[in-house]
């Protein structure tokens, strides 16, 4: 008798041991400032982009994916899970001379990572703070970070310039962990993608993987030279018609080649099978303008920095081998603050508490609908409020007007034939590891294309809303997904609840503290050998 339960109790540990769900390795891509028309999982075949495309059509392609409209709030919030406006980091980004930071008090996504076995590197682009060491990311959960901590830098110097009101002021801003990081050659795109191929390469297989790989592609770099790529990748580009467009459609082959090479390390490792792959961009495109880019949010409404669809839905895909259909479209809202959550999940732990993100991974898996409902886009600096309710988005306060309208038509041109589609798919990398993983690659169906396709019936003459402190705007976003109409005046009980929400919210965001010197000249980068050094400590 005693002998059979020691026997019974060894299988049922044995059972239970076998059912302990392995965490899965967790692989992040955020690109730059990449609009909704950039890639041609979105329908255009200008821009060619394969491997994304792939990794869309064979895992879930996210169309109504939203993030906040610009860069450091989006990854304030992709980090905590909260709502940047929640933790004061919404609005106009930081710069390498300001003394701001993500709040140290803020538990963040790989400190949360960590906790539970995973190692975690952060490959690319930070920017949630750099005056300080306590706002670095190796202090703040990453086992190593390779990259720059900044907006963006230049592709082959690795430089970033500051327009102060003493002159323009130029500093070097590639890190590795807290140092500079001399000696390294190349286009940033291929240097990034080397180094989390080197990170995939290097890891230690008895602990899940935590890599994020933020590019500082697509977006721009120092003026003049805002767009940059090597000449052989712009050369290929010689059918897209306009000349900062087709450095632009060069930028993209790199980050989307660059995609492929990382699926191929994760196979090549021998991981791929456990692995979980995320691509979003941080924010829309921004076509004219401070910053620009030749990104193209085409045809939806308005740019970067405005809550406007061109803003804030931004591409966005999943993907993993056990998603079991071959090719899915997942339709629900999904916010960037759900990204927490759904990694915890993932990871095999519940989410915290008090956090605007939704666990929404087995909503995801099942091809269920999103739970949900509404999301808000508040910046208190520029003045505008704004809430996604169901159908509908009302928007309040200021906007900046010039980066509000349709933009990005013009950059659609091309000449003479594009190059094919089919062709691109089977030279691409994923369809190559897609093919020796036993999916159906000659199954799948590119026309799924067309169904996230945006198209809108607007017409040039139509009155287009624009919001202002006496004014609001609604617009009903599944039916008009480009904003050309307001439907204010037909939906008062809407409107009513909605500002009702707004206001509700508006009563938990915390304001944003500026530091008093805009460019600290402790920041100096002659101060620190000609680095964005951290300048406070
Ligand atoms: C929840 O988060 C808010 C900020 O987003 C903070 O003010 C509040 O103290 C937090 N509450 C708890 C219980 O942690
Ligand atoms: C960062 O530091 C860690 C140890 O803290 C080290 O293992 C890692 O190699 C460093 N990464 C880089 C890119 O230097
Ligand atoms: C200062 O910068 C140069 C490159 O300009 C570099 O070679 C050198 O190692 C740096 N010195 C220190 C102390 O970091």
């Amino acid at each position: 008798m005693f002998v059979f339960r020691v026997l019974l109790i060894s299988v049922l540990m044995l059972v239970a041991e076998s059912t302990k769900r392995k965490s899965s390795n967790i692989v992040l891509i955020v690109a730059d400032d990449l609009g909704w028309n950039d890639i041609s999982f979105h329908g255009s075949n200008q821009i060619l982009t394969p491997n994304i495309d792939l990794l869309s059509l064979s895992g879930k392609g996210l169309g109504r994916y939203y993030s906040h409209c610009i860069c450091t709030p989006s990854r304030s919030a992709l980090m905590t899970g909260k709502y940047a406006h929640r933790i004061g980091m919404q609005g106009f980004p930081l710069s390498n001379s300001e003394d701001r930071g993500l709040p140290t008090n803020e538990k963040i996504l790989p400190q949360y990572l960590k906790e539970l076995g995973y190692s975690t590197h952060l490959v690319g682009k930070w920017h949630i703070g750099e005056s300080r060491t306590e706002f670095l990311p190796t202090e703040r959960g990453f086992d190593s970070h390779f990259g720059h901590r900044g907006g963006f830098l230049d592709y082959y110097e690795y430089t970033l310039d500051e327009k102060w009101a003493t002159g323009t002021v130029t500093g070097y801003g590639l890190f590795k962990n807290k140092t500079a990081a001399w000696g390294v050659e190349g286009y940033l795109t291929d240097v990034y993608t080397e180094e989390a191929k080197k990170v995939i390469k290097n890891h230690d297989k008895k602990k899940p993987l935590f890599l994020m790989l933020a590019h500082n592609a697509p977006h721009s770099a120092n003026e003049p030279a805002i767009v940059q790529a090597p000449p052989e990748d712009v050369r290929a580009m010689k059918h897209v018609e306009k000349t900062g467009r087709r450095i632009f459609a060069a930028m993209m082959k790199k980050l989307d080649d660059g995609i492929g090479e990382v699926v191929e390390a994760l196979h090549n490792k021998g991981i791929l099978d456990n692995t979980v792959i995320v691509f979003i961009a941080d924010n829309g495109g921004m076509t004219s303008g401070f910053k620009m880019n030749y990104a193209s949010n085409w045809p939806l409404r308005g740019l970067k920095m405005t809550p406007f669809e061109g803003g804030v839905r931004v591409p966005g895909l999943i993907w993993s081998q056990d998603f079991k259909t071959p090719q899915n479209l997942w339709n629900g809202y999904i916010h960037v603050t759900d990204w927490l959550p759904i990694f915890m999940n993932i990871a095999g732990a519940a989410p915290p508490n008090n956090i605007s993100g939704i666990d929404l991974w087995n909503s995801i898996k099942a091809n269920e609908d999103s739970s949900r409902q509404e999301m808000y886009e508040i910046d208190d600096r520029t003045g505008f409020a704004s809430v996604i309710y169901g159908d509908f988005k009302l928007v309040t306060g200021h906007v900046t007007e010039e980066y509000s309208d349709y933009e990005g038509g013009d950059l659609r041109g091309i000449i003479g034939e594009p190059p094919s589609y089919n062709d691109a798919i089977e030279k691409s990398k994923v369809y190559g590891v897609l093919r020796k993983i036993g999916k159906p690659v000659k199954k799948i169906d590119y026309n799924l294309r067309k169904q996230i396709e945006v198209k809108c019936d607007r017409k040039d003459t139509d009155e287009i809303c624009y919001p202002n402190k006496d004014k609001i705007c609604l617009y009903n976003i599944k039916e008009d997904p480009c904003e050309t109409r307001d439907v204010s005046k037909e939906n008062p009980d809407i409107v009513v609840n909605m500002l009702q929400l707004l206001k509700v919210e508006l009563t938990k965001t915390v304001p944003r503290t500026d530091p008093p010197l805009a460019s600290d000249p402790r920041s100096l980068p002659s101060l620190h050998n000609n680095t964005w050094d951290t300048f406070i400590d």
